[in-house]
């Protein structure tokens, strides 16, 4: 029997276990509470909500612009539409960095003012004391390695991360080192298939993939992009699984020429 299907809820410890069995592990994105429902009840395992809200959620052209105030205000909105998936919060650009005080404080904030279950960091060995100190109260740590976009302006682009050897092997060390100091599970963002293969065989907590290959210990999405609600994001790795766009405008517009017409309400539709 899959262990996602004997629980109730999904921890952390779950997620090591499916790690174990060699369960695939889905997570994707959402940042209200409406999308969280579905989400859950389809059970999924994992809710991200992501700072990828600044983009799909507040129309900014990267993540750094979102607050710790408006990720707090899409978690708890988030939280309540669960009950089963692990709820993990992005730490927000500048709540974080080079400052580990500051990233205990942030992810307090988070843990009591939303329910959610762990916070996620984006970095290698140089937010290594802020996990620690983050983990020291208690909570736990989701990484996030590879394409990290709060490091957009240091990339310069979203070209596929570690392609070259160097960077190849400070990712590597990098996974190791947040797997050392304690975190629960790690996501890989855009970097070849077979390095994405190599940490997750060298690592014992689960990896989570997005333009990372299959060898992973699951996927990640955005759901505004899954769904098809996003156009103008298209990169080699993302499925559309529906084009609500499209839907979403065609339903808007038929509402339209029905008010237009007065075919809204009809006889049944009013007291
Ligand atoms: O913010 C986000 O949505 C993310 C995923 C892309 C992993 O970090």
């Amino acid at each position: 029997m899959s262990i996602h299907k004997t629980v109730r809820r999904i921890t952390t410890h779950v997620l090591q276990e499916m790690k174990l069995n060699g369960e695939k592990i889905a997570m994707l994105t959402a940042y209200d509470y409406s999308f969280a429902r579905i989400l859950d009840e389809a059970e999924i395992d994992i809710i991200l909500v992501g700072d990828s809200a600044s983009n799909v959620m507040a129309g900014y052209e990267t993540t750094l612009p979102i607050t710790l105030d408006n990720m707090i205000y899409h978690a708890a909105s988030v939280v309540r539409g669960v009950k089963r998936a692990l709820v993990v919060v992005d730490l927000p650009f500048g709540t974080y960095q080079g400052n580990s005080k500051e990233a205990l404080s942030s992810s307090i904030r988070i843990m009591k003012e939303t329910g959610a279950h762990a916070v996620k960091l984006e970095g290698g060995r140089e937010i290594v004391e802020s996990v620690e100190r983050i983990l020291s109260a208690g909570i736990p740590v989701m990484g996030h390695l590879g394409l990290t976009p709060q490091s957009i302006f240091k990339f310069g682009t979203y070209v596929v991360r570690a392609r070259e050897e160097e960077e190849a092997r400070k990712l590597l060390e990098d996974a190791a080192l947040l797997e050392k100091t304690g975190c629960f599970a790690i996501v890989l963002e855009k970097i070849p298939a077979k390095l994405a293969g190599e940490v997750t065989m060298s690592l014992k907590i689960p990896v989570i993939g997005i333009g990372a290959g299959p060898k992973t210990d699951g996927q990640v999405l955005v759901l505004h992009d899954m769904l098809g609600i996003t156009q103008e994001f298209s990169p080699r790795f993302l499925r559309r699984y529906h084009n609500l766009y499209a839907e979403i405008k065609g339903a808007v517009q038929t509402y339209i020429q029905d008010v237009r017409n007065q075919e809204f309400p009809n006889e049944k539709e009013q007291y």
